[in-house]
């Protein structure tokens, strides 16, 4: 009986064009119709937490440069790109990213790991002059993000627009917003516990050795040192063997 059906529809280019419908809808509902009704697509992972105000400023440094035109943010499942940049990217490590930054497009190298990798003295000297540190380096340089005030008096809006997207920031964090750039680059300000108990696991330092004024290269330093170091992988590195191709 199929087989007459199939030789039919076969034969009438409309009514296989219904067939089509058919079948496809059917494979989309199964698809599509069940992330309606769970509340997310990206499971937890611990040690997540939202950007603290300075990163976020230094992200908004890093997209405002385009930094993001020769670095991707994503380590591949692939054997390769996790033996040069460690374990391979989750999805839950850029659930807070508006916008994401992925990509395989890599004239640099992929930086979703580069926290801790190198000192801020080494950052700082790379990022005003690459080719004083790599020679062969053909990123360009961003001399005057060391001379540039960071401008943050708006940075408690920046946290209220993300916390509209879904971000978890809270009222308190989104108060303290602006008292807190300062706080990170500050290991003796009044307000390190509260900042602590805000953000975990924020590095708290001047990342640019210069205390007295607030520089965009403090900003970026801060991000980049953060980047991959949120999620402790030791729990993960057991079963990285058999997930890799
Ligand atoms: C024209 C392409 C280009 C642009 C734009 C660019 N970079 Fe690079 N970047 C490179 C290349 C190539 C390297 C590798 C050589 C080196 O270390 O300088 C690199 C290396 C790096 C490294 C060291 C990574 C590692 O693991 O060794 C960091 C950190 C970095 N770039 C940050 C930035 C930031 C931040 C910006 C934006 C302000 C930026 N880059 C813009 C090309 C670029």
């Amino acid at each position: 009986m199929f087989y007459k059906i199939h030789k039919y529809l076969e034969k009438k280019s409309f009514p296989l064009l219904l067939g089509i419908i058919g079948v496809v809808s059917v494979g989309g509902l199964v698809e599509i119709a069940p992330l309606f009704y769970i509340d997310s697509t990206i499971e937890e992972v611990e040690g997540m937490r939202p950007y603290t105000p300075l990163e976020l400023a230094g992200r908004n440094i890093y997209i405002r440069e385009g930094c993001y035109v020769c670095h991707s943010q994503m380590v591949r499942p692939l054997r390769d790109e996790v033996e040069r940049y460690g374990h391979y990217s989750l999805a839950a490590e850029s659930m807070y990213d508006r916008p994401f930054q992925w990509g395989s497009k890599r004239t640099g190298p992929d930086l979703a790991r580069v926290g801790g990798k190198y000192s801020d003295e080494w950052h700082k000297t790379h990022l005003i002059d690459p080719r004083s540190v790599v020679p062969e380096s053909i990123m360009p340089p961003y001399k005057f993000l060391a001379e540039a005030e960071l401008e943050y008096d708006d940075i408690a809006r920046h946290l209220a627009v993300n916390a509209t997207l879904g971000v978890p920031y809270t009222d308190e964090m989104i108060a303290s917003a602006k008292s807190d750039v300062t706080t990170q680059l500050d290991e003796f300000a009044d307000d390190y516990d509260g900042f602590v108990a805000r953000y975990p696991n924020a590095v708290i330092r001047d990342f640019d050795g210069d205390a007295d004024k607030v520089t965009e290269m403090d900003a970026l330093i801060a991000y980049l040192q953060m980047l991959g170091t949120l999620v402790d992988f030791n729990e993960f590195e057991a079963d990285l063997d058999e997930n890799l191709r």
